[in-house]
């Protein structure tokens, strides 16, 4: 137990904890975005499978997965806040002239499309889970709710700048999660950009795909 307890305050640990909390979020939204697309397929599709996850395992499958979820995200926010913390208090006074070398603009962006992220969340769950913030909010008519949701021009705009920041965020965070565990080698780099950039992209297409839809009256 107290091994377990150095390890993770470790440079390493915390890294690893990153890696491991990032791969949760990263299934999350991958399977996410799966079960959103469904609402190409009409209202009965994407209702039946919002009820679907809510009966799972007799309604505890639901309540596991935020539980997981929960911790996931409160874990990643506090490996990344002491790591930045340690790597700002390393280096006090800023260099004179600012040389991104080891970094790429993903990289250099994490700083402040986690915070992105983080509100986005919490503005999305008070729009579509509790819809304290949807004028037009239905309980349990998903497929209403995201239609008339996006119909709203400004909160379209809103989401798809999101999806931007989480394209950013993702693509880095792969990039970095993949090198912690091991993959950071010149015979592997390639595979390692196309997997990043593969997910990534259809993540943020296939996200942005719903307001651009219901914005074009494809899906009404
Ligand atoms: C355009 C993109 C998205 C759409 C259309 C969408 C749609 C929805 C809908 C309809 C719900 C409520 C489901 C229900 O009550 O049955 C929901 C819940 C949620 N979404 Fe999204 N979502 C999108 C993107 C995202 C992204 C990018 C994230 C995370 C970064 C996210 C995280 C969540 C979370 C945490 C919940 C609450 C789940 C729960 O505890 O019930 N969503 N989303």
């Amino acid at each position: 137990m107290r091994v377990a307890v150095a390890y993770k305050d470790t440079l390493v640990g915390r890294k690893v904890m990153m890696a491991v909390t990032g791969i949760v979020l990263f299934c999350f939204v991958v399977g996410h975005m799966l079960g959103n697309l469904q609402v190409f397929l009409g209202p009965a599709a994407l209702d039946s499978y919002a009820v679907f996850l809510r009966e799972f395992l007799h309604g505890g499958g639901l309540w596991l997965a935020r539980t997981v979820l929960l911790a996931s995200v409160g874990l990643h926010i506090w490996a990344a806040t002491s790591l930045t913390l340690e790597s700002w208090a390393a280096r006090p006074i800023g260099y004179r002239m600012q040389r991104w070398r080891e970094s790429t603009y993903a990289s250099r962006t994490m700083v402040w499309s986690g915070p992105i992220l983080a509100s986005f969340v919490i503005y999305h769950i008070l729009h579509f889970t509790t819809g304290s913030v949807h004028p037009d909010f239905l309980p349990g008519a998903v497929y209403h709710n995201v239609v008339s949701g996006f119909r709203v021009v400004p909160v379209s705009v809103f989401y798809i700048a999101a999806m931007l920041a989480l394209g950013l965020h993702m693509y880095h965070g792969i990039w970095s999660m993949l090198q912690t565990l091991g993959l950071s080698h010149p015979r592997w780099n390639r595979l390692r950009f196309a997997f990043s950039t593969g997910v990534t992209l259809a993540v943020v297409l296939g996200n942005i795909s719903i307001p651009v839809a219901v914005l074009a009256g494809i899906v009404r």
